[in-house]
């Protein structure tokens, strides 16, 4: 699953008692290495649907009214152990988390209203559906437009245009919204007549391409796939054995694990409403690896699912041989594996997200051989750290982190679902060198660097959590 590319680092010389130490370290690395694909050139029709280049739609291709989105309360009323669960989740902050906030208004600025309907779609379909926006100033939009993904988006989509659409698979909010207060579409399973409402059944809800629907981020006018969980997906052995985005993330971390670890589905039994029948059921926390969510207005406890999840997901390994000669090289191989993640790892504003190892070699009295990885001073990774990513380039193939500027990938390094990625480091020791050496790696995963959130965020930016996903040790003898 892993491929080593040519020798590409500048070799590192550290003085260790007085005798220059050489490293090196191989591997697919930044920038060397441009992603396929090419430039994405802009469409001569670009596929536009009833309100505009998101795909959301009514069934009836007019606005709908605001009335017909529920907010929450009205749900959590009766629903209260969904509510309890999606209370202060990533869905609830869809429009209102300031680095989308902040994202979408440069794109309102810079690309111009249409292209912020575009992110609406999938950030507020209540609010492109009932025309609201972009039409309404922000500081006049009503709650339920702010409000995210309501249950009466998800809970309203009648069926799925995907495939039949103009991209010919999932996504750009290719959903239709069949708004009716007296009706809900639940998933199969559960006693539908002793609901206060209607409720029609829809197999989609327990699928992948459902949530494809949203997951999936198609560039409105060139095509490029921006982000594609979905595909990742798609080609895992998790598709293969039927293991659907809900089967990990409408489950515990712990639940998950053991999904990933089996590729058995786990079912949970519990209640719809507390006056309905035990039935199986989908914990609607819909956590991700977003630890940040509490700077963004979510809550402490689904940043802290977020962060086990990350933990969760990756294992980390150091591939040594059990002695070396001194006067010779140190030869060894970080691996990093996805465990646990039914996608990439990162997965998914590839362009933002960050992943990668810092890794030190220290000899027996602690002084430093070799280093990699560690950050700079201004917070970013450094130049030939073992790391994982996309970076994102505009028409011209300058770096941008602004989706709508987004033409190609200059550079991608993911960890696919169930497989590994290695690098081979190589250091010199000294003749006369005594050992053992030992080296200590540590997987680090941010949901965006210091300089990408200046620039889409300004004087608003944050400082980005560092989670470290997994972490491993080794010591090599050096004989004389
Ligand atoms: C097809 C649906 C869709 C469209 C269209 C879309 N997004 Fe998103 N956006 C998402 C999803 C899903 C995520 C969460 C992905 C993740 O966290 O990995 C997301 C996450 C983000 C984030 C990261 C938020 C965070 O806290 O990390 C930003 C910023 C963002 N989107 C901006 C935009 C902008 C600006 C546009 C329009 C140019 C846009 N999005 C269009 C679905 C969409
Ligand atoms: C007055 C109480 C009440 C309110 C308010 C209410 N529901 Fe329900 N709902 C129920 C009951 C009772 C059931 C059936 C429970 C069962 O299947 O055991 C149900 C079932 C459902 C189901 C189907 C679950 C399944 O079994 O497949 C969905 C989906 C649903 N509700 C969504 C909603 C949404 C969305 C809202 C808010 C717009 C809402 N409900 C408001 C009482 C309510
Ligand atoms: C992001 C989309 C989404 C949102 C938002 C959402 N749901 Fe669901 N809900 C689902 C999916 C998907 C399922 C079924 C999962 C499956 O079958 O694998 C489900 C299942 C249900 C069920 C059936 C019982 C269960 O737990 O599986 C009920 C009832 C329900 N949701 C109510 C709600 C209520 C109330 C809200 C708001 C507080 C809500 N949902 C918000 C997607 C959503
Ligand atoms: C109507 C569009 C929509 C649908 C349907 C939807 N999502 Fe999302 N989802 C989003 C958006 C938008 C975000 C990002 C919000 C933000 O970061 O501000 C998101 C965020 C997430 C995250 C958190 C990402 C992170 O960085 O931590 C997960 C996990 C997730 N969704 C899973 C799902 C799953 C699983 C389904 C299907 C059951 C689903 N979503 C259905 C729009 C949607
Ligand atoms: C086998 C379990 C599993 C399956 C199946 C799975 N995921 Fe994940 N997902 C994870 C884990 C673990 C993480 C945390 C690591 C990471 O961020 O990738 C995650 C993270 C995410 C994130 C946050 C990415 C980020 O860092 O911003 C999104 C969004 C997401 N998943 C969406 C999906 C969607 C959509 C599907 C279905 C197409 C899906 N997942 C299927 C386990 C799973």
């Amino acid at each position: 699953m892993f491929r080593i590319s040519t020798l590409h680092l500048a070799v590192l010389l550290i003085l260790a008692a007085g005798l220059p130490i050489g490293c090196t370290h191989t591997g697919e690395e930044s920038a060397a290495v441009p992603a396929k694909g090419g430039v994405a050139k802009r469409l001569e029709n670009p596929p536009r649907g009833a309100f505009g280049y998101s795909l959301v739609a009514s069934e009836t291709g007019a606005p709908l009214d605001v009335e017909d989105f529920a907010p929450y309360d009205d749900c959590a009323d009766c629903h209260e152990r969904q509510w309890e669960e999606m209370e202060g989740s990533i869905h609830t902050i869809a429009h209102t988390d300031p680095l989308y906030r902040n994202t979408a208004e440069l794109a309102r600025k810079e690309a111009g209203e249409e292209i912020y309907a575009y992110c609406s779609g999938c950030h507020s379909p209540q609010g492109v559906t009932t025309g609201l926006i972009p039409s309404t100033p922000e500081s006049e939009l009503p709650e339920v437009v702010k409000a995210g993904i309501l249950c009466d988006v998800c809970h309203q989509v009648s069926r799925l245009t995907g495939t039949a659409g103009p991209w010919g698979e999932p996504g750009n909010a290719s959903l239709v919204l069949s708004p009716d207060e007296e009706r809900k579409f639940g998933p199969p399973g559960g006693d539908d007549a002793a609901a206060d409402h209607g409720v029609e059944t829809r197999e989609f809800l327990d699928r992948s391409e459902f949530c494809a629907s949203c997951h999936t981020i198609i560039h409105p006018l060139n095509g490029l796939r921006l982000e594609h969980t979905y595909g990742e997906w798609k080609k895992s052995i998790y598709a293969e054995k039927g293991i659907e985005c809900q089967d990990c993330h409408m489950r515990s971390v712990a639940d998950a694990v053991k999904v990933a670890e089996t590729l058995e589905p786990i079912a949970v039994l519990g209640r719809s409403e507390p006056s309905g029948t035990e039935r199986e059921i989908h914990p609607h926390q819909l956590v991700g690896g977003n630890s940040n969510l509490e700077v963004l207005g979510g809550s402490a406890a689904h940043a802290s699912m977020a962060e086990d999840r990350l933990k969760s997901s990756a294992r980390l390994e150091i591939e040594v041989p059990s002695a070396v000669r001194a006067g010779a090289g140190l030869e060894f191989d970080v691996v990093v594996h996805n465990v646990a993640a039914g996608h990439s790892l990162p997965t998914s504003l590839t362009e933002l997200r960050e992943m990668w190892v810092a890794l030190e070699v220290r000899a027996e009295d602690h002084r430093l051989l070799f280093q990699s990885g560690q950050l700079e001073r201004d917070g970013e990774i450094p130049e030939g750290a073992m790391r994982f990513g996309a970076i994102a380039g505009d028409a011209e193939g300058n770096v941008t982190y602004k989706p709508w500027e987004v033409s190609q990938f200059l550079w991608k390094r993911l960890v696919p679902a169930r497989g590994a990625a290695r690098d081979s480091f190589r250091v010199d020791l000294p003749v006369g060198f005594s050992g053992p050496v030992h080296i200590a790696a540590k997987l680090f995963y941010r949901s965006a660097s210091p300089r990408a959130l200046a620039s889409l965020m300004g004087d608003e930016a944050f400082e980005p959590k560092q989670v470290e996903m997994a972490s491993a040790e080794a010591a090599v003898a050096v004989r004389e």
